[in-house]
Order: structure tokens, then C-alpha cells, then sequence
């Protein structure tokens, strides 16, 4: 191929690299560039469209302002939402950091809601109590209105600007660049130019968010293609917990985007065909604001018995006209538009037809609390892959376990994304130098896009009817309820969908701009996350958090109160387990218990 030669690849150096420019990528950034580290931050759109800016409710921090609360409840809350699966000693370090770390956003500019006396103000969200138990409601997410992720991720980004963080836009990764010294760089693709870009860091950091687009309805922009996972099984490294995905109870009925937990944190309510309020017969203390996977299979159980709503009998109602229109706009003013524009409802005056949708990638790529990412090696021993990092939705520290609570990502993106800057800085002062690079290491990335625009590929199925077999399989074989035969059934369509990928060919061979290229190279991304998670589902014989398994209705904490690892070695799935890390940092753990709300 006559286009590989080294003087067509830019090479640029860096001290760090961090792929995806969200909250968590941004907030890493910052506290690396006001430490005057040379941060360059590769996204494949503008900073401000990353997915970030559609998160809605809030940020979960004990701060107490509208209920008596302690970080402690928190981290039982946290711990009991996962599951048990979530690791305690990360769940401890988030939750002891939260109310800092909001504080120092509203000083970096983020403008949250008020109370009357000027405090922050705070919601309920769902899965909060007062106590360790049923205990009453806590109010303990921070809100800038229904539009949190949007005032943090603008308030990051300006920060950012000011401090001198370098920015890639519209620049997709390719691959990673490893050698026996770890990870040194990314192989990146100039979308706008078709131009190749090698990025040498002593630190490569992957912010690069969830894969929620390997499902058919989701909550998720179309830029959510699990890439830094995807780079990391074709790196042969693994991705953790992959078969957990958080279907939210509240996407708008058959065309997906997020109706915000924050209607049921403000006195909002679901209701069947019957005009019944039926959380009450699932969670008798929490009702509306049990946590998501109950509420999602509640609906899901509605709908299977007749009670749906609606002429296909195919979603539920959310109820919030009688909290008045006041306080709709004032405090839900996004919703309010969403449900005019995407279905059709004054939410004022009717109530807004809503279903269980795919919302968020509680697996992703195995780290640590640091940032660091980590693999075992033999029994039990985990090893840090030096010079990668995997922060926010992206990756498993795993604070999330089985189900994540409402409000915990936009406090995971900017508690993990400080601690991960705060253990580089301490890699940059021991690598102070970029070593010399194999000089061939460029190809693997070339070669992939080379693949894509020689026109050898097949083009009897089109790029995007292979996303939309994938993606009707994994709704199909993979929600909210799952069972053996389905599930053995999707695992054969997935694969066979992915050997069809593997020769398929595009139209549009230009360089310039080219989204059908874009596309593809998704694709290949989301696939391999698809494979894993439906091999891991398969596997898991259990139910837990998110993963409902209609043939094992119970949790089984003697065999299966561990993490999956999933990777892909010569082309087939492999599956291995490591232990869920059950000691906290300072406090006594939390024995796993049956969960009710
Ligand atoms: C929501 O506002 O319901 C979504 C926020 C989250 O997923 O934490």
C-alpha cells in the first residue's frame, strides 16, 4: 500500500494523552495541565458534545443540605445498589470525596441550583437512605437544574482552555501503542483531514465513555461506541463486567432519550394501564425511587402481564402535571422540552409515556482506584499495565458492581478523573523522558482504516444494517430479562453478525470527512464489546443487579460474587473471574444481604 510510509504520520509527544474529552477526561486534564504537564486530550467530536452533557439529575455527595446525611450512608447505599459486586475500598474513596469535590466545582464555576438559604440544592434520586436500611429518603443529589452533566462538562472545558490543555477535535484513535514498557502512545486517524496522527505519552489515559449504541433503543448518543474498551481487547488486555448493563426506567417510549430519575426525586410517579401507582407492590418503602434495575423490571413485569400502556400495551406512564408547571420549568425545564419534542407531551398537563432503556456500561476496562489499569496474572494477582489509565464510564473500578445508582456517574467521572491525574503526575516525576518507540509501531493502526478504504471488502451488507442486526440481537437476546435458550441463541446471531463485519466493505473510500468510514471503524468497536458482554451473560448463572435471569432468580453469592473478565484471543471470546475486593479502605465492610428497598 503506497499511503504507508512514515513521513505521512504526524508525531507529536506528549506527557499525557487522554482519550475522550467527557467529564472525566476533562477533569483529569485539568488537574495535569494547572500542574503544567504538556496534556493533550484526543476526542473524536467537539469537547462540548461529548456525551457528558446530556447527564440530567445531579451528583450524588453527602453534603446534608436538605437531609441530615454522612458519606458513610452513602457508601452503604452504594455498596447495596451494586449488589455486592461493586468493590468497597473504591466505593469508600468516592463517597468520602464527594462533598469536597462538588465543593470545588461550584468554586470552579459550576452554577448548581440553589436553596432559599444559598446552599446547593439537593434531590432525591433513587436507592438513598438515612440510616444503614430502610431509613428514610436521603436528598442527596446535587443539581444544576435537569441539566448537571451540561454545566459540568462547559465548566471543565473553559477550565481547561484557561489552563492550557492541548486539544485534538474530531480525531479518532486507532490503537494503541504498547511494547514490553507498557503503554507509550495512540495511533489517531485526523477525521476532517484523513491525516495519521502518532501521540507518544509517558501517560495514556481512556475517558472515552459507554457502549450503550451496541443496544437498539438507549439513552445514548450515537458517539457512545465503547472505543477505549474495544482498544484494549484488540491490545489483548481484558474488559470486567461486561454482561452488567444499566437499562434506565425512564427513556421516552420507542424513541429512547432520557427522561431524568429527577421527575421521581421531585414527586413524579409511574402508573400501568389500570391508573395503578405500581411500585408500591414492588418496593413498598422506596415506591418510585427504588433503585434503577428495580424499577426497570417492574415496568418490564407491568408490560409482560397486560398492564402496559398505550395501544401496543408496550410502556408505562410518568405521571408529574400535579407537581404544577412552577416548578416543572424551574426545575425540570429539559424535560419539559424533551417530552414536547420527542413525544409529543406538554408534561404539564399529561403524563409522558416512558420503558426501560439501555443507559449505562457498568463493565468496562478493569482499573484500580488510582486510574491504573489493571490485569491478573496467574491466581488472584492483579498487575498494573504501566502507562494506562481508564477513567469515568469507560471504566470498571468497579464502584458500580452489578446496578450504579442515579447520580454516582457524574461523581465517579470527577472523583476518578482527579485521583487518575494525581497518579500520573506521580508516573511523570519517575518517566521523565519518552523512550524510543518501535519504529513500525505505527502500522497496525494504519492498516486499519488502510482495510476500510481499499475497496476489497464485501458490500452486500452495508455498514449500517450490520449495527442494526447487532443491535436488534443485543435488545432482543439481551434486556432487561434474560434466559438461557435466548441468550445461547443471541451468542450464535452475535458472532455470525461479527463474521460478516470482518469482510464487509463500505461505498465512500474518500479520506476526507468520511462517516461511513467513521462508522465502521465503530462498529468493529462496538461488536467486540457485544461479543464479550453476550458471552458473559451466557455464563453468569445467577441473577444480580441489572443481569435478571428469569431461570436463576436468585443471587448466588457462594459461586458468582465475582468479576468477569472477558478478552479476545485469536479471534474467540475467553472468559476468567477475579474476585470482588470486599474490605473497604478504613470502615468495617458490608456483608452482603438481601437486597429490598
Ligand atoms: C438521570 O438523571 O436519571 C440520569 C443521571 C444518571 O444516570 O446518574
Amino acid at each position: 500500500m503506497a499511503y504507508l510510509s512514515t513521513d505521512k504520520v504526524e508525531h507529536h509527544f506528549h506527557d499525557v494523552v487522554i482519550i475522550g474529552a467527557g467529564g472525566a477526561g476533562l477533569r483529569c486534564a485539568l488537574q495535569l495541565a494547572d500542574a503544567r504537564y504538556r496534556v493533550a486530550v484526543v476526542s473524536k467530536v467537539l469537547p462540548t458534545r461529548s456525551h457528558t452533557v446530556a447527564a440530567q439529575g445531579g451528583m450524588n455527595a453527602a453534603l446534608g443540605n436538605v437531609t441530615s446525611d454522612h458519606w458513610h450512608w452513602h457508601m452503604y447505599d452504594t455498596i447495596k445498589g451494586s449488589d455486592y459486586l461493586g468493590d468497597q475500598d473504591a466505593i469508600e474513596y468516592m463517597c468520602r470525596a464527594a462533598p469536597q469535590l462538588v465543593r470545588e466545582l461550584e468554586h470552579q464555576g459550576v452554577p448548581f441550583s440553589r436553596q432559599d438559604d444559598g446552599t446547593i440544592y439537593q434531590r432525591p434520586f433513587g436507592g438513598q437512605s438515612r440510616e444503614f436500611g430502610e431509613g428514610g429518603q436521603a436528598s442527596r443529589t446535587c443539581a444544576a437544574a435537569d441539566r448537571t452533566g451540561h454545566a459540568i462538562l462547559h465548566t471543565m472545558y473553559q477550565q481547561n482552555l484557561r489552563a492550557g490543555t492541548h486539544f485534538y477535535e474530531e480525531f479518532f484513535a486507532l490503537d494503541l501503542i504498547t511494547d514490553e514498557g507498557g503503554c507509550q502512545g495512540v495511533m489517531a486517524w485526523d477525521i476532517a483531514n484523513g491525516q495519521y496522527h502518532l501521540f507518544q505519552a509517558k501517560a495514556v489515559i481512556l475517558a472515552t465513555g459507554g457502549a450503550g449504541r451496541i443496544f437498539q433503543t438507549t439513552t445514548n448518543a450515537h458517539i457512545c461506541t465503547g472505543d477505549g474498551g474495544a482498544l484494549c481487547l484488540d491490545a489483548g488486555l481484558p474488559v470486567e463486567d461486561m454482561e452488567f448493563y444499566q437499562f434506565h426506567p425512564t427513556g421516552i417510549a420507542d424513541v429512547g432519550p432520557l427522561i431524568t430519575e429527577a421527575v421521581r426525586g421531585e414527586g413524579g410517579y409511574l402508573l400501568n394501564s389500570e391508573g395503578e401507582r405500581f411500585m408500591q407492590r414492588y418496593a413498598p418503602t422506596a415506591k418510585d425511587l427504588a433503585s434503577r434495575d428495580v424499577v426497570s423490571r417492574a415496568i418490564a413485569i407491568e408490560i409482560r402481564e397486560g398492564r402496559g400502556c398505550g395501544p401496543k400495551k408496550d410502556h408505562a406512564l410518568l405521571k408529574l402535571d400535579h407537581l404544577g408547571e412552577d416548578l416543572i420549568l424551574k426545575r425540570l425545564p429539559n424535560i419539559h422540552e424533551l417530552a414536547l419534542r420527542f413525544s409529543g407531551v406538554d408534561c404539564t398537563k399529561e403524563p409522558i409515556p416512558v420503558q426501560p432503556t439501555a443507559h449505562y456500561t457498568m463493565g468496562g476496562v478493569p482499573s484500580n482506584r488510582f486510574g491504573e489499569v489493571v490485569f491478573t496474572q496467574g491466581k488472584d494477582t492483579e498487575t498494573v499495565m504501566p502507562g494506562l489509565y481508564a477513567i469515568g464510564e469507560a471504566a470498571c473500578v468497579s464502584v458500580h458492581g452489578a446496578n450504579r445508582l442515579g447520580g454516582n456517574s457524574l461523581l465517579e467521572i470527577i472523583v476518578f478523573g482527579r485521583a487518575c491525574g494525581n497518579q500520573v503526575m506521580k508516573r511523570l516525576k519517575a518517566h521523565r523522558y519518552h523512550p524510543k518507540l518501535d519504529p513500525d509501531c505505527w502500522q497496525p493502526g494504519v492498516e486499519r482504516i488502510e482495510r476500510w478504504l481499499s475497496g476489497s471488502g464485501e458490500r452486500d451488507k452495508r455498514i449500517a444494517q450490520l449495527r442494526a442486526e447487532m443491535q436488534s440481537v443485543m435488545q432482543a437476546h439481551f434486556s432487561v430479562y434474560r434466559t438461557e435458550d435466548v441468550m445461547a441463541e443471541g451468542v450464535q446471531h452475535i458472532e455470525t453478525v461479527a463474521a460478516q463485519l470482518q469482510h464487509a466493505g463500505i461505498e465512500d473510500t474518500n479520506r476526507l470527512f468520511n462517516t461511513e468510514l467513521i462508522e465502521a471503524l465503530e462498529l468493529e468497536n462496538l461488536m467486540a464489546l457485544a461479543r464479550v458482554t453476550a458471552a458473559g451473560a451466557l455464563a453468569r448463572k445467577e441473577s444480580r443487579g441489572a443481569h435478571a435471569r428469569d431461570d436463576y432468580p436468585e443471587r448466588d453469592d457462594k459461586t458468582w460474587m465475582k468479576h468477569t473478565l472477558g478478552r479476545i484471543c485469536d479471534g474467540k471470546v475467553e472468559l476468567d473471574y477475579k474476585p470482588v475486593r470486599t474490605r473497604p479502605m478504613t470502615v468495617e465492610s458490608f456483608p452482603p444481604k438481601k437486597r429490598v428497598y
